[in-house]
């Protein structure tokens, strides 16, 4: 009894340290448990998906975010099914590849984009931050990582894109509609100014013309007049040589001598000024032509001449200025069916150019302390108009480099002679200058309306544009520039081709 006595005592005791062990780690569990709650609920509260990922693809832990983030109830369920991370989840599976690849070189990467499919197929992006975790001894154990979902980011960034490829679309839109409505900007001013200085023209010159005629032809009975008069007075002297002193002193005070020398000379040069006028007046008629609404059969020599009556100030000798040589090298063109006063506006803005080209180039010669310019300039305008071009195709050779020249020269091309057929006759004209010549980056614009090298107000960058309309648009022709350097000097050619019917 005695034994069993200690015996039970002994269970006894040994019962009651168990139960006091089982109360310490009950009392220990319960500590514990808030600790590990707490521990929990921030993993669960984070917004970024966190996970720790073996070397073979698979998840060893993650998350609830990332489940969310994935598509899948619960993160067993995330672990169970993501047997294949690279395959599985990325939609290009090289992203896994490339991934490892980095953590490899740098041990950590950050804000790595891909698209990846959540668990009902549908695609999200992602950007990851990951690092390799390895062991005292640096051998690679698993990776760990944040996941965070940016398809809100990726959606506003490729709505962004969109947007910015609209708004690039509307903008060169507006640049076409802006230069379409340039275009016919120019043609409204183009209407407007040639009918407003064709009819200030036409009026001028029909105002002129009656009293000029006038002046003109009382001028042919006046000459006549004074010459009737003139021997009158030589008869009076010879039957009468020596007149009464009254009359003498009359004779020498309005010096009688020079008079009836100089008079009929100072008759004769208003005459030559009378006529001048009548041609101007006749060139202003010609070359507005504002009767014309539809084409008719011009001469386009005539456009020409009249055209250079209307600039001739501006070719003509003047003080210091040694003027301009113009030569004109006219062949053969038959009458070609155009709106007259529309070519003579393009004449007039090839002629006015290839002046301003060479002015300038005198400006710089000018200006230019190693230039010759002890150079005599002859002026003057060949109106033999039957010298016919022998190689229209070469530029002008020969002439005096330094010399300020236009070349006006004229062919009918596309005439088969030796059938004598016609195939496609068009007449050609070119303006030829050795003025300031025409840079690259300039003749690539020289057509664009309001494009000019010319200061404020001197040029409005309109000739050319307008001139390519009336050429391409209103007569079905063609026109070009051609500029070169030929000898040291520049040539600037411009050529304008027609058909001789519309
Ligand atoms: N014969 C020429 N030689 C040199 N440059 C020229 C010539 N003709 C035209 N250009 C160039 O082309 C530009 C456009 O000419 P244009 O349309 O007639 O306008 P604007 O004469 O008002 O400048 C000129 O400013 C000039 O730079
Ligand atoms: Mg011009």
């Amino acid at each position: 009894m005695k034994i069993f006595g200690t015996q039970t005592e002994q269970f006894n005791l040994t019962n009651q340290q168990l139960a006091m062990g089982i109360a310490k780690c009950t009392r220990a569990q319960e500590t514990l448990r808030p600790a590990q709650k707490s521990d929990h609920s921030i993993v669960d509260k984070v917004v970024e998906g966190i996970f720790q990922a073996n070397l073979d693809g698979r998840y060893i832990s993650c998350n609830q975010a990332l489940a969310n983030i994935y598509g899948y109830e619960s993160t067993e369920q995330l672990v169970l099914d993501m047997t294949e991370i690279g395959q599985k989840l990325y939609a290009d599976p090289q992203r896994r590849v490339q991934i490892i690849e980095l953590l490899k070189s740098q041990n950590c990467v950050e804000g790595f984009e891909s698209q990846v499919y959540r668990r009902d197929g549908s695609l999200i992006w992602i950007s990851e931050n990951v690092r390799a975790v390895q062991d005292e001894n640096g051998n690679l154990l698993y990776y760990e990582g944040f996941v965070t979902d940016i398809s809100q980011k990726k959606f506003a960034q490729q709505y962004l894109q969109q947007s910015q490829a609209q708004f690039q679309a509307q903008a060169q839109q507006l640049e076409i509609t802006l230069s379409k409505l340039q275009h016919t900007q120019t043609q409204l001013m183009e209407k407007e100014n040639m009918s407003r200085i064709g009819q200030l023209v036409a009026g001028v010159a029909h105002e002129i013309n009656n009293p000029v005629n006038c002046v003109c032809n009382n001028l042919i009975h006046a000459s006549q007049y004074a010459e009737d008069l003139l021997n009158l007075l030589r008869l009076y002297t010879k039957h009468y040589p020596q007149p009464v002193p009254e009359i003498q002193q009359a004779a020498e005070a309005i010096e009688l001598d020079f008079l009836m020398e100089d008079f009929p000379k100072t008759l004769s040069s208003m005459q030559l000024g009378a006529d001048r006028i009548r041609q101007i007046v006749e060139s202003l008629r010609l070359f507005s032509r504002v009767e014309q609404a539809q084409m008719t059969l011009v001469d386009l020599h005539q456009g020409i001449d009249s055209t250079l009556v209307i600039i001739n100030h501006r070719i003509q000798p003047n003080g210091d200025n040694p003027g301009i040589e113009v030569i004109k090298e006219y062949g053969y063109l038959p009458m070609v069916k155009c709106y007259g006063s529309l070519i003579n506006q393009v004449f007039m803005n090839l002629l006015c150019n290839a002046i301003d080209a060479l002015e300038e180039s005198k400006q710089q010669q000018s200006t230019d302390p190693f230039e010759d310019s002890s150079i005599n300039f002859q002026e003057t305008i060949t109106s033999d108009s039957a010298l016919a071009t022998t190689d229209s195709q070469s530029l002008p050779v020969g002439k005096e480099q330094n010399s300020s020249t236009i070349w006006i020269r004229t062919e009918l091309i596309g005439v088969d002679t030796e059938q004598g057929e016609d195939t496609n006759p068009r007449a050609v004209i070119k303006i030829i200058d050795n003025g300031s010549g025409i840079t690259e980056q300039v003749k690539a614009r020289l057509f664009e309306p309001f494009f000019t090298t010319k200061a404020v107000g001197k040029g409005t960058g309109l000739g050319l544009s307008i001139s390519r309309q009336i050429i391409v648009e209103k007569h079905h022709g063609d026109i070009s520039c051609i500029s070169s350097t030929e000898q040291g000097a520049e040539f600037t050619e411009f050529r304008i081709e027609i058909p001789i019917r519309q």
